[in-house]
């Protein structure tokens, strides 16, 4: 079945056209709301994106495709992103996505077999005074160290949002 906005994400991509001088500027927005309702940006839900914007799908598809923030493929319920940008890298980095990489047996880019965690690394949060730093979805982690991430991911795990995801 071909995918569909539900009709909240709709209303909330119309209240966005209203805010916005044109079309083109309530792109990255909207995909927004489209990664949010469907995990991820697959081809078909960024041509959905270029139907419901009226532009053409190359213009969608070359923003998705430039920002990081949009996910190409599916990522677990819980996208863990550890900066290894420069002040997070001399401040340890590289142990926290080790202790990442042995508690959650993956490898960056890579999903758990539960689907539950996605590792990544990515370049600069610019959170660097607190670094190093962790994202999980959209929730910021700061100075973890091994034994701190491997509590966040426990807690997690254990279905523990209370102090964010
Ligand atoms: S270097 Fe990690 S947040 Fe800037």
């Amino acid at each position: 079945m071909a995918q569909a906005f539900s009709p909240q994400a709709d209303a909330e991509i119309e209240a966005i056209l209203q805010r916005y001088p044109n079309r083109l500027a309530a792109l990255i927005p909207t995909l927004w709301v489209a990664q949010r309702e469907f995990g991820w940006l697959a081809e078909e839900t960024m041509e959905l994106v270029a139907t419901r914007l009226d532009l053409p799908p190359a213009k969608v598809i070359s923003t998705a495709t430039f920002y990081t923030m949009f996910h190409k493929k599916p990522v677990g319920r819980y996208h863990v992103q550890v900066c290894k940008n420069i002040s997070c890298y001399l401040r340890g980095s590289d142990e926290v996505t080790a202790a990442v990489k042995q508690k959650l047996g993956v490898a960056p880019g890579q999903t758990t077999a539960d689907g539950n965690f996605t590792l990544e690394e990515v370049e600069c949060l610019a959170a660097c005074g607190r670094a190093p730093v962790v994202q999980v979805n959209a929730d910021y982690h700061e100075w973890q160290t091994a034994e701190s991430v491997v509590a966040l991911l426990d807690r997690l795990a254990a279905g523990d949002t209370s102090g964010g995801v």
